[in-house]
C-alpha cells in the first residue's frame, strides 16, 4: 500500500507537466489571429495571413511561431511589437507597402530568412536595422526602389537578392558592410558601372538583364573566390579586345548568352569549366582559340553566326564533354575537328546546313546531326566513332538508310522526318546493339519483313508511327505482330493507313481487324477445334472397344460358365450310368441270386443319358416301364427348374426315347459282353494302386481331353470299380441332394471371381477346378471303400 502511495505521490508532477501543456497548447490555438492560418503543432511551426487585406500587423499572433507569412497585404509599417516573436526563423513581408523596418528588431534572435522583396523601400537606411539580426542569412530586398546597395550591413549575411531594383553602379566600396557575402544577384537593375567591388567571400555573382558595357580586365579582381557569373543578356558588354581582356583566375563558370558577343574571349579564364557562350554573333573561331581553357568541359556555342570549324578549332579541349554547335551556319565539319576532345560525349551540331554526314574522327558517344540538310551516308560513316550510342538524323533529306551501315556500339537510331521511301533488308544487319529506332514521319508505304531486324536482339522500341502504309492486311500481320508480340514495341494506335481509300485514316488494328480476325486468327481457332474434335473421337472410339471388349469378356464368361455346368451335369449322370451298369455286369458275373431286388438305387440317377451315353447302354433287361419310372424320380431330383434346364429336359426325354426305340443287335450285345467279362477278369488281377495313378494322370491331362479321358478310364477301370463299389454301393452313391449341388456351383462361381484373368485361363482354371470338385466324392468313395475292404 505504502509503495503505491508513493508511485502516485511520483506521478503527481508529471500529470501537472501534462496539463500544462495540454492548457498551454490550447491557448496558443485560442490566439490565432483573425484572417490567418495557424500550424503551430507542425514542424516548423506556421502561420499564414498571405492574401488577407491586412493593413495593420495582427494582433495575438503566438510567440511559439516558427514561419509567418504576411505576403502580399497592404501592410505599410511593422511595429516593435514584432520583438515579441523570439522562436521566428522565417519572415516574409514581400509584396506589401513597407518603406522601412523597425529600428529595433533585436529580439529577432534566430530570423534567419527575411523576404522584403516587393516593397517601396527606397533606402538601405531604412532596413538598417537588419544589422541587428545576428542569425539572419538570406535577405530578398529585389523589386524595391534601392538606388545602391551602399550602406546595407551585416556581419553574418550570406545571400542578397537586389534584384530588379534601381542600381546602377557597383562601386569599390558597395559590398564592403558584408564581409559574410557569397551570393548576390543584381539582376535586371539598369547596372552600368562596376568598378572594382570588394569582397573575400563572394562566389557567385548575377549581373544578368542589365545594360552593363565595358569591363575592365581587373574588375573581377578584388572578388578573388567568385566562381560563377553570370552576365546574361547585356546586350552591349564587351570585356574582351584585341589588346585586353577580363581576367579571373578562378571563375568555372561564365554565362554571356545573349550579349552580341562576336568573339569568346575565354582566355583570360584558365580555370573555366563551363562556357555559355549562345546567342552571340561570333562567325569565326580562330584554330586553337579555346588552348587556354584546359578545364573546359561544357562549351555552348549555340544559336552564333558560325559558318565553319577547322581541324584544331578545339584543339586543346582535353577535358571537353559537351559542345554544342547547334544553330548556326556550318556547311563543313571538318573530320579531325574533334579528334582532340577525347572526352567528348555529346556532340550537338542540329540546326545547321550540313549536306554530307560529318564521317567525323571522334570519340564521341552521342551525335546530333537533327536539322540539317543531309541527303547521304555511306556504311562506314560510324566507322570511326568507336563509342558512339545514339545518333540522330531526324529532320534530314534521307532517301536510303546504307546497306549495311556499321557500329557495334550504337543503341539508338533516329531518322524521324526524312523523305526515307524503303527500307533495305540488311540496313540494320550491322548495328548488333540497337535498342531503338525512330522511322516514323517518313515515306513508308510497304510492310517490311520482321527479318531486317532479325540481328538487333535487343531492339525493343520501333517508332513507325506518321507514315502513308498501304494496308495489305495479310502483309501487314507478320510485322505487326511482330511489332507487338510479347510487347509492344511501337505504339500501335500510331500505325496508320493512308490506302486503299476505303481504310485511310484508320489504324492498322482497325482497318485489318476483321482479314486478321476471320483468316489468320479463325484459322487458327479452326485446327484446335479440328484437333479437339479427332481427339474427342478417338476418346469415343476407345471407350468404345473398351466397353465392347468388357462385354464380350463377360459374355464369354457366362457361357462357359454355363458350359461347365452343363458338363459337371454330364459327368454327373455319365458316372451315375456307369455305376449302375457296373453294378448291373457285377450282379450278372457273379450270379443272379439277388436279382429280384432292385439293381439301381433310384435315387443315385439325376439325368436321362445322352445320346452318347445311351447308345452304349447295355440293352435293359427289364421292362421299358421301371426306366421311365426312374427318369420322373430323377426329375424331381432336379435342383434347377429354370426355362432353360426345362428345356433341356424336354431334349433330353426325347433322346431317351428315341434310344429306347432303337435296338441293338444281338451279335452287337454279345461281343460286347465277352469283352467285357475278359476285362473284368484281367482287371481283378491287377492291384488297386492303379486307379490311383490312372486318377492323377486324368487329374493332370489336358482339361479339354478331360472329358474324354475321363469317360475312357472310367471304362477301362469300370470292373474295378463295379467289383469295389458292390460291396458299399449304399455308403458311395450318396444321393445328391438340390443343396449339396447349389453349394458346388456356388464353389465354382466364387472361383472364378477370385481369379478374374483372361478368358482363356479362366476357362482353364474352372474346367480343372470342375474335374475336380468332380472328382473328389469318388476319390473319397474309392478309399473308403478300399480302406472298408482291407480291413
Ligand atoms: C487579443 O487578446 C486579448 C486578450 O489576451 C483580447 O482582449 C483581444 O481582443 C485579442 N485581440 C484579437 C484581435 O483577438
Ligand atoms: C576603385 O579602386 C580601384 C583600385 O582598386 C581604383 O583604381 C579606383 O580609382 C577606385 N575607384 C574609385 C571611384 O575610388
Ligand atoms: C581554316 O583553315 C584554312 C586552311 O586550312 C584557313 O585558310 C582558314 O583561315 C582557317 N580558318 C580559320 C577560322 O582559322
Ligand atoms: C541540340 O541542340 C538543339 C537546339 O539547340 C536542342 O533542341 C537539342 O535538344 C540538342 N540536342 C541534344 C542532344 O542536347
Ligand atoms: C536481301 O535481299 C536481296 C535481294 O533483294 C538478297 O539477295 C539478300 O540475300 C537479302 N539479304 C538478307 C540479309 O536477307
Ligand atoms: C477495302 O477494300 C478492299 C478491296 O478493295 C477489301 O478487300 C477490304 O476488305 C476493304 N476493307 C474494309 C475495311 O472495308
Amino acid at each position: 500500500m505504502e509503495e503505491r502511495l508513493m508511485m502516485m505521490h511520483r506521478d503527481v508532477p508529471l500529470l501537472l507537466i501534462t496539463w500544462l501543456t495540454i492548457l498551454s497548447i490550447a491557448s496558443c490555438q485560442s490566439v490565432c489571429p483573425v484572417r490567418c492560418l495557424c500550424y503551430l503543432n507542425q514542424m516548423p511551426s506556421t502561420i499564414e495571413c498571405s492574401r488577407q487585406g491586412l493593413q495593420t500587423f495582427p494582433e495575438n499572433i503566438s510567440d511559439a511561431v516558427e514561419h509567418l507569412d504576411l505576403s502580399s497585404n497592404l501592410l505599410a509599417k511593422i511595429t516593435d511589437e514584432i520583438n515579441r516573436l523570439t522562436e521566428l526563423e522565417y519572415l516574409n513581408l514581400a509584396k506589401n507597402q513597407l518603406t522601412s523596418l523597425p529600428n529595433n528588431l533585436k529580439e529577432l534572435k534566430k530570423l534567419r530568412r527575411l523576404d522584403l522583396s516587393d516593397n517601396i523601400i527606397a533606402n538601405t537606411a531604412d532596413i538598417a536595422s537588419i544589422n541587428q539580426l545576428p542569425s539572419l542569412m538570406v535577405l530578398y530586398i529585389s523589386k524595391n526602389q534601392l538606388l545602391d546597395l551602399k550602406g546595407l550591413t551585416s556581419e553574418v549575411l550570406q545571400a542578397v537578392d537586389a534584384g530588379h531594383c534601381l542600381i546602377k553602379a557597383l562601386g569599390n566600396t558597395s559590398l564592403n558592410g558584408l564581409p559574410a557575402l557569397t551570393s548576390l544577384n543584381l539582376a535586371g537593375n539598369p547596372l552600368k558601372i562596376i568598378e572594382t567591388p570588394v569582397s573575400r567571400t563572394l562566389r557567385w555573382l548575377d549581373m544578368s538583364d542589365c545594360v552593363l558595357n565595358y569591363l575592365y580586365p581587373d574588375t573581377l579582381s578584388r572578388l578573388p573566390e567568385l566562381e560563377e557569373l553570370r552576365l546574361v543578356n547585356n546586350p552591349t558588354l564587351v570585356y574582351s579586345t584585341r589588346y585586353s581582356t577580363l581576367q579571373h583566375p578562378k571563375l568555372k563558370r561564365l554565362d554571356v548568352s545573349r550579349c552580341n558577343l562576336d568573339r569568346p574571349g575565354l582566355h583570360g579564364f584558365p580555370s573555366l569549366m563551363h562556357a555559355y557562350l549562345s546567342r552571340n554573333t561570333i562567325r569565326i573561331l580562330p584554330d586553337r582559340i579555346f588552348a587556354k581553357n584546359k578545364e573546359l568541359t561544357h562549351l555552348y556555342l549555340s544559336a552564333n553566326n558560325l559558318e565553319r570549324l577547322n581541324a584544331s578549332t578545339f584543339d586543346g579541349l582535353m577535358k571537353l564533354q559537351a559542345l554544342d554547335l547547334s544553330a548556326n551556319n556550318l556547311e563543313n565539319v571538318h573530320a579531325m575537328a574533334f579528334q582532340e576532345n577525347i572526352d567528348l560525349r555529346l556532340l550537338n551540331l542540329s540546326y545547321n546546313s550540313l549536306h554530307r554526314f560529318p564521317d567525323l574522327l571522334s570519340l564521341v558517344t552521342s551525335l546530333d546531326l537533327s536539322f540539317n540538310l543531309i541527303s547521304r551516308f555511306n556504311a562506314n560513316s560510324l566507322e570511326n566513332m568507336p563509342r558512339i550510342r545514339s545518333l540522330s538524323l531526324r529532320n534530314n533529306q534521307l532517301q536510303l538508310l546504307p546497306r549495311g551501315l556499321k557500329s557495334k556500339t550504337l543503341k539508338v537510331l533516329d531518322v524521324q522526318r526524312n523523305r526515307l521511301v524503303e527500307l533495305h533488308n540488311d540496313s540494320f544487319a550491322e548495328l548488333p546493339s540497337l535498342q531503338k529506332i525512330d522511322l516514323s514521319g517518313n515515306r513508308l508505304t510497304e510492310a517490311m519483313d520482321p527479318d531486317i531486324f532479325q540481328k538487333n536482339r535487343d531492339l525493343t522500341v520501333i517508332r513507325l508511327g506518321d507514315n502513308p502504309w498501304r494496308c495489305d492486311c495479310t502483309q501487314l500481320y507478320v510485322i505487326y505482330e511482330y511489332l507487338t508480340v510479347p510487347v509492344d514495341k511501337t505504339v500501335p494506335s500510331s500505325l496508320i493507313c493512308q490506302n486503299p481509300a476505303n481504310v485511310s485514316g484508320y489504324s492498322w488494328e482497325t482497318a485489318c481487324f476483321d482479314a486478321w480476325n476471320t483468316d489468320l486468327y479463325y484459322n487458327k481457332d479452326r485446327t484446335w477445334g479440328m484437333v479437339m474434335v479427332s481427339l474427342l473421337i478417338l476418346l469415343v472410339l476407345c471407350g468404345s472397344v473398351v466397353s465392347i471388349k468388357h462385354t464380350m469378356r463377360i459374355k464369354r464368361r457366362v457361357m462357359e460358365q454355363r458350359r461347365q455346368l452343363d458338363l459337371t451335369e454330364e459327368r454327373e449322370r455319365l458316372r451315375l450310368l456307369h455305376a449302375r451298369r457296373n453294378q448291373r455286369l457285377e450282379e450278372e458275373v457273379e450270379g443272379l441270386e439277388n436279382s429280384a431286388e432292385p439293381r439301381i438305387n433310384p435315387l443315385e440317377l439325376i439325368g436321362p443319358p445322352t445320346y452318347e451315353e445311351a447308345v452304349q447302354m447295355p440293352r435293359l433287361v427289364h421292362s421299358m416301364d421301371a426306366l421311365n419310372e426312374i427318369s420322373i424320380e430323377n426329375d424331381f431330383l432336379r435342383p434347377m427348374s429354370s426355362v432353360d434346364n426345362l428345356r433341356t429336359k424336354k431334349r433330353r426325354t426325347r433322346r431317351t426315347k428315341t434310344s429306347r426305340k432303337r435296338t441293338q443287335s444281338e451279335d452287337d450285345l454279345l461281343r460286347r459282353e465277352e469283352r467285357r467279362q475278359e476285362r473284368i477278369r484281367r482287371e481283378r488281377n491287377n492291384s488297386s494302386g492303379n486307379i490311383c495313378e490312372t486318377v492323377d494322370q486324368s487329374q493332370n491331362s489336358n482339361p479339354r481331353n478331360s472329358r474324354i479321358s475321363t469317360t475312357r478310364r472310367s471304362r477301362r477301370h469300370s470292373v474295378v470299380d463295379e467289383s469295389l463299389e458292390s460291396n458299399n454301393s449304399k455308403d458311395k452313391s450318396r444321393p445328391q441332394t438340390p443343396n449339396t449341388r447349389k453349394k458346388k456351383r456356388r464353389q465354382v462361381f466364387q472361383d472364378e471371381h477370385v481369379t478374374d484373368d483372361e478368358a482363356s485361363d479362366v476357362q482353364i482354371m474352372d474346367r480343372s477346378f470342375v474335374i475336380r470338385e468332380f472328382q473328389r466324392e469318388p476319390r473319397s468313395g474309392y478309399r473308403d471303400s478300399f480302406v472298408e475292404r482291407e480291413s
